[in-house]
C-alpha cells in the first residue's frame, strides 16, 4: 500500500507538505506502530501544479512552487516530492518534464484534473480529458523526454462532463508508457461534490495493468477501507483528509497492518534547514479564484457559514492529538513568514483551521477567535499565546 498526498494549489503547498510530514515525530502518536513506513504514513507528495504556457521556465519557477527542489526533492521530514504540470503541448511538456527531471523531482506527473475555467479554457487539465489522443501525446512526449529511470505519472478525474471516456483516457496513459495513474474518482462537473465514484476505478482496473490509486472523498480510516474495497486500488492519494486529519495515514496504516509493507528505509533530509527556503512566493495562479465555488475549502472564509455544509464531524477523535499539533502550528508559521507575502499570511492560517476544525475543538475555537481577522500579528499573538 502507497499513500500519497495530495497536490492542492494554494493548500497543501511546500509549508503544508512540509508540516505534514513531521507529523507522527513525537510520543503517544496513534498508529505509530508502522514501524518502517515514513514516521508520518506517507509515501510521497505531489507538488501542486506549475502550469506550462508558452516557454520552457527557469530553474527559479520550479523551485517556486517545489522548494524541496533544494533538498534533493525530499520535504525536509525526508518524504519524496514529485513535481506535477499542467498545460496542453506535448513539446513544451517535455521540455520542461526534462528540466523538473534534472533538477531533481522525484518523477513528473501530468495533471489531467484541474477544473479551473481559465486552465480549461486553454485547453489544459480535465478539459484534456475529452481528447484521448491528445492525452497519449503528451504522456509519450514527456516520457521521452526525461530519463528511464524517473517515473512519469499521471493524475486524472473521470472525464470533463461525463465519463465515458474514462477507460479511453487510462488506456491512453498506459499506452504512452506511464507507470501510474491517480483516479479522482469524479468528473469535471461534479467539481468537488461527494461522493467519489470509486467504483469506477474498478472498470478501470479491468482494462488497465499499470498501478492505479484511488483519490476523493477519504476523510477516515473507513472511507479509506470503502474506497479500497470498491476500486480494488490497495493504494490511496489523501488530500483534504489529511490536511483536517495529519494523522490519517498514519491510522490507515495502523487499521490497515501488517499488509502493510513500506518500500525504503527513511532518514530525516540531510540538506534540512528551514532557512534556506529565502525565496519569494509568488503563487502562479489564485487558488481562491480557481477552487473557491467547488473545493468546499475555501467557501470557510470568514463571514461564510458554508464550510463543509453538513460534512462537520468533530466528533471523531484526531489522530494526532492536539498536544502534539499544535507546535507543528508553529512551524507550519515559521515557513508562511518565510514564503508568503505578509498580507496574505493570515489566509494560509485560517484556511488550514478551516479544515482542522472537522477534528479538533481547539481548531474551532481558535478559527472563532481569528476569522475576522486579516492581521499577521494577531496570527503571530495567538501562536505565540
Ligand atoms: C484547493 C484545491 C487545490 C487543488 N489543486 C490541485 C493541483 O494543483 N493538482 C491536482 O492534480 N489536483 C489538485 N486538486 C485536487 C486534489 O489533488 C484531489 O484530487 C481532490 O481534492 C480530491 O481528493 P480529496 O477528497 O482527498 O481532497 C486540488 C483540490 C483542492 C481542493
Amino acid at each position: 500500500m502507497q499513500l500519497l498526498l495530495a497536490p492542492m494549489e494554494g493548500l497543501l503547498d511546500f509549508a503544508l507538505r512540509d508540516t505534514l510530514t513531521r507529523v507522527g515525530q513525537g510520543p503517544g502518536v496513534a498508529g505509530a506502530g508502522a514501524a518502517q513506513a515514513h514516521p508520518s504514513g506517507v509515501d510521497r507528495c505531489v507538488s501542486e501544479f506549475i502550469r506550462i504556457t508558452d516557454t520552457l521556465l527557469p530553474a527559479r519557477a520550479f523551485i517556486r512552487t517545489m522548494p524541496e527542489l533544494l533538498t534533493g526533492g525530499r520535504t525536509l521530514a525526508g518524504v519524496p516530492v514529485r513535481g506535477q504540470l499542467l498545460g496542453s503541448d506535448p513539446t513544451l511538456l517535455a521540455e520542461n518534464a526534462a528540466r523538473l527531471a534534472e533538477l531533481g523531482s522525484h518523477g513528473v506527473d501530468l495533471n489531467f484534473g484541474c477544473p479551473a475555467k481559465v486552465v480549461n479554457r486553454h485547453g489544459g487539465g480535465s478539459a484534456l480529458l475529452d481528447d484521448p489522443e491528445l492525452v497519449h501525446r503528451i504522456v509519450a512526449a514527456v516520457r521521452r523526454a526525461v530519463p528511464p529511470g524517473v517515473p512519469v505519472s499521471a493524475k486524472m478525474r473521470l472525464g470533463f462532463n461525463d465519463d465515458y471516456r474514462a477507460e479511453d483516457n487510462a488506456l491512453a496513459i498506459e499506452a504512452a508508457g506511464a507507470s501510474e495513474i491517480v483516479v479522482h474518482a469524479r468528473t469535471k462537473a461534479h467539481g468537488y461534490r461527494p461522493p467519489a465514484y470509486w467504483e469506477r476505478i474498478a472498470d478501470l482496473r479491468r482494462e488497465v495493468k499499470l498501478p492505479l490509486v484511488a483519490n476523493g472523498e477519504i476523510w477516515t480510516v473507513d472511507d479509506a477501507r470503502r474506497a479500497q474495497a470498491a476500486s480494488g486500488c490497495t493504494s490511496l492519494m489523501l488530500g483534504r483528509g489529511m490536511v483536517a486529519d495529519p494523522g490519517l495515514a498514519l491510522a490507515i496504516r495502523a487499521a490497515m497492518a501488517p499488509a502493510d509493507a513500506p518500500a525504503a528505509p527513511w532518514q530525516g533530509n540531510a540538506a534540512g534547514s528551514a532557512g534556506i527556503y529565502k525565496e519569494k512566493w509568488h503563487p502562479a495562479l489564485d487558488c481562491n479564484n480557481l477552487f473557491a465555488t467547488e473545493s468546499g475549502v475555501l467557501e470557510g472564509r470568514p463571514g461564510s457559514a458554508t464550510a463543509f455544509k453538513g460534512l462537520l464531524d468533530t466528533q471523531l477523535p484526531p489522530h494526532v492529538p492536539w498536544a502534539e499539533l499544535r507546535p507543528l502550528l508553529g512551524s507550519f508559521w515559521a515557513l508562511v513568514e518565510q514564503r508568503v507575502e505578509r498580507r496574505h499570511r493570515a489566509g494560509r492560517l485560517k484556511q488550514w483551521l478551516n479544515l482542522l476544525r472537522r477534528r479538533y475543538p481547539e481548531a474551532q475555537a481558535a478559527f472563532d477567535e481569528l476569522r475576522t481577522t486579516n492581521d499577521a500579528q494577531h496570527m503571530e499573538g495567538w501562536l505565540a499565546g
